[in-house]
């Protein structure tokens, strides 16, 4: 393993096909299924952060959605993404960043994070993905964060992760965060693997 998180990811993506990693789904069904229950329009604007290859950008983009950023600190993910999607690629916001020093120059109306903040094991790298969640959210947004549960997997992609229940995600995230909702989800590996997943959803509080 290499010593940088981007060198790590960077190989992990040109190494590995989309469908070849754990984290693979074919829909992200769970994410769109939260869309849905709280009804959000798909003239929001929406960042995926550490959205890697993930094919949400394809199932926002085929339902409207206008307005989408893809965060993550492998550019080879963002490529494969991009190729997938084609022409649709230039309507959607890319940016190679690692979320612990990323400064976000706008604010979305719903954050987005599967499967990312759990590699932020260190006080010091939750505190500066708080940062950037305070920048880059609006009043009222709505953010989706699914981490490893505490019977999850302890690590991902051979790094080390922090896993996390309802309770010490919402004290990671602050008090401007109020809690809608959580539940439990057990994803199914590409090789059949269970890996025990928390969903919780924020929302940042008005004002
Ligand atoms: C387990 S994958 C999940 C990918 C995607 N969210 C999904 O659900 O398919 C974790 C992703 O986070 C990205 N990542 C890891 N650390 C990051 C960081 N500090 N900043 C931004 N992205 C990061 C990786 O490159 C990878 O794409």
């Amino acid at each position: 393993m290499t010593d940088q998180p981007q060198d790590h990811w960077d190989k992990v993506y040109s190494e590995k096909a989309p469908s070849e990693v754990s984290w693979f789904q074919n829909e992200p069904r769970s994410s769109v299924a939260v869309l849905n229950r709280f009804a959000v329009p798909v003239s929001s604007s929406f960042i995926d952060i550490g959205g890697g290859a993930s094919n949400l950008v394809d199932a926002l983009l085929a339902r409207g959605w206008a307005d989408v950023t893809v965060v993550d600190i492998a550019a080879p993910a963002l490529a494969a993404s991009q190729t997938r999607l084609g022409e649709a690629a230039a309507g959607v916001q890319w940016e190679v960043a690692d979320i612990t020093r990323w400064q976000p120059s706008r604010r979305y109306g719903v954050w987005h994070d599967r499967a990312v903040f759990h590699f932020l094991t260190e006080p010091e790298q939750q505190s500066a993905y708080r940062a950037a969640l305070l920048s880059g959210t609006a009043p009222d947004a709505l953010v989706i964060i699914a981490t490893f549960a505490p019977d999850g997997p302890e690590k991902c992609s051979g790094l080390p992760v922090k896993r996390h229940d309802t309770e010490s995600l919402a004290a990671a995230l602050g008090s401007e965060f109020t809690l809608l909702d959580d539940w439990r989800e057990e994803h199914l590996t590409p090789w059949g693997s269970v890996q025990n997943f928390i969903w919780c959803v924020f929302r940042r509080n008005p004002g």
